[in-house]
């Protein structure tokens, strides 16, 4: 983390688990755990449908809503799609871009996840964009390689000043769901290359302005070290953050340094 150049970000990914009837006892249990002094944003990424509850409920605890997914375009008869506009009209502050499930099980490529990212920057909306590599290609050595085309990729035709609003989510799929964590050297490794990508395509202080989280299986236990790490300035938190408890931890793990 560094606190002094950009955000410190905790956000959690709900997935397909937890209802709307659930958030409210979720954040009531929440701000039980939660420290009283608050070193980062915080943030539940839910499906659309929970938005308001997250919304209502979250302004007790000081917890953002966030989407998990946005339509690529603005409006018109896409029946099922949900656009960034009905996104920001519900409150949610942030979305998550290009998570690796959708990639696989929906087909997303680069350059939808690249139009969804500029749909949300268009209405006031965060964009988290996960990229990450597959075991495949880090036993191949191609890690670098794969997620600098994957951040350019992804800020195509994004400016200077909307990239300091973008947040990068580092996630190497295996480990996702997975119970393996990258090493914090691992995690390292790569949001530094994050970053000397952004600085390439921006300079050095649009790099340095731009938030840069870990995911895959971090948890209450080795959150601390992630986050002590210099490049990385949060968590995208699946399974973990259906826990108040643990979430709270990882919340408070930001505490240090
Ligand atoms: P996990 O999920 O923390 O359960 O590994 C992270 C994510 O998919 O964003």
């Amino acid at each position: 983390m560094n606190r002094k150049y950009r955000k410190t970000v905790i956000a959690g990914n709900w997935k397909m688990n937890q209802l709307a009837s659930g958030v409210k006892p979720f954040i009531e249990e929440l701000k039980e755990h939660m420290p009283k002094t608050r070193s980062c944003d915080v943030v539940l990424c839910t499906p659309a449908v929970m938005i308001p509850a997250m919304v209502k409920a979250g302004k007790d605890c000081r917890v953002a809503a966030g989407g998990e997914d946005v339509s690529k375009f603005e409006k018109g008869a896409y029946t099922g799609e949900i656009s960034a506009d009905m996104l920001a009209d519900v409150g949610a502050k942030y979305c998550i871009v290009g998570h690796s499930e959708r990639r696989e099980y929906h087909h997303e490529s680069d350059s939808l996840v690249n139009e969804k990212a500029k749909a949300l920057l268009a209405k006031g909306i965060a964009p988290i964009i996960c990229v990450g590599e597959s075991l495949e290609q880090r036993e191949k050595n191609l890690t670098m390689e794969y997620i600098a085309y994957q951040v350019c990729a992804a800020l195509s035709g994004i400016d200077g000043t909307q990239v300091r609003r973008c947040i990068i989510a580092y996630e190497p799929i295996w480990a996702i769901g997975t119970g393996k964590t990258a090493t914090a050297e691992q995690a390292e490794e790569v949001c530094c290359e994050i970053r000397a990508v952004i600085r390439r395509l921006y300079g050095a202080r649009s790099a340095r302005a731009v938030s840069i989280l870990y995911g895959g299986s971090m948890n209450a236990k080795n959150a601390a070290e992630l986050l002590a790490q210099p490049d990385i300035d949060g968590g995208l938190i699946g399974g973990a953050s259906l826990k108040p408890a643990d979430f709270a931890t990882i919340v408070a793990a930001t505490a240090q340094g």
